[in-house]
């Protein structure tokens, strides 16, 4: 459970460098640097939530919402804040927003292996809605497929 000490602050464009900062810690897979985060807050429709625990940044989600349609751009929550309830908090921001602005569904992808990422998203009441084979490529890994996961908004 997230406690007292933890809150959520909307994303600026200002937030760019320490997205990027949450993203190495939060991914193994190469890091959006600090203008590749600046290009996507720039995007139409784009928003974010960073989760403050004890006023550190913690974690991060990024999405779009285009139309009727919001897409989740990236989810992560740093190693030793994990399991404590912060990506479910940051992906329920995320939800609140799109349904604010609007937005009637919800898709994302996913890593086919990404075990804690995918629970969370069940959990939450996305469903596998498409598969793509060989999405994931990383010099000496196998291939990951990518799966498709959506939901209705309220
Ligand atoms: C996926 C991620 C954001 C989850 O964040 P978190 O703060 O640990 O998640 P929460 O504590 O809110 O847990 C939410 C649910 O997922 C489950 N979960 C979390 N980690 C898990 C794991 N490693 N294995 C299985 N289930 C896991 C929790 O038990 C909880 O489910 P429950 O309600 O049934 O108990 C985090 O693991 C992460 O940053 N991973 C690396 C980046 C990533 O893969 N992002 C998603 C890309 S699409």
């Amino acid at each position: 459970m997230t406690g007292a000490a933890t809150a959520l602050r909307p994303v600026g464009l200002f937030d760019a460098a320490v997205i990027s900062l949450l993203h190495a810690e939060c991914f193994d897979e190469a890091r959006w640097d600090e203008r590749a985060v600046t290009e996507i807050l720039a995007l139409p429709g784009a928003y974010g939530f960073i989760a403050l625990e004890h006023e550190a940044p913690g974690g991060f989600v990024l999405a779009r919402v285009a139309a009727d349609e919001c897409e989740i751009l990236s989810l992560g929550v740093r190693r030793a804040s994990r399991q404590g309830g912060l990506g479910r908090e940051l992906l329920r921001a995320a939800l609140r927003f799109a349904t604010a602005s609007r937005a009637r569904a919800v898709h994302l992808e996913v890593a086919e292996n990404n075990t804690a990422a995918r629970h969370l998203y069940a959990v939450e009441g996305f469903t596998v809605t498409g598969r793509r084979g060989g999405y994931y490529r990383r010099a000496g890994s196998p291939e990951v497929a990518a799966l498709v996961l959506s939901r209705d908004l309220p």
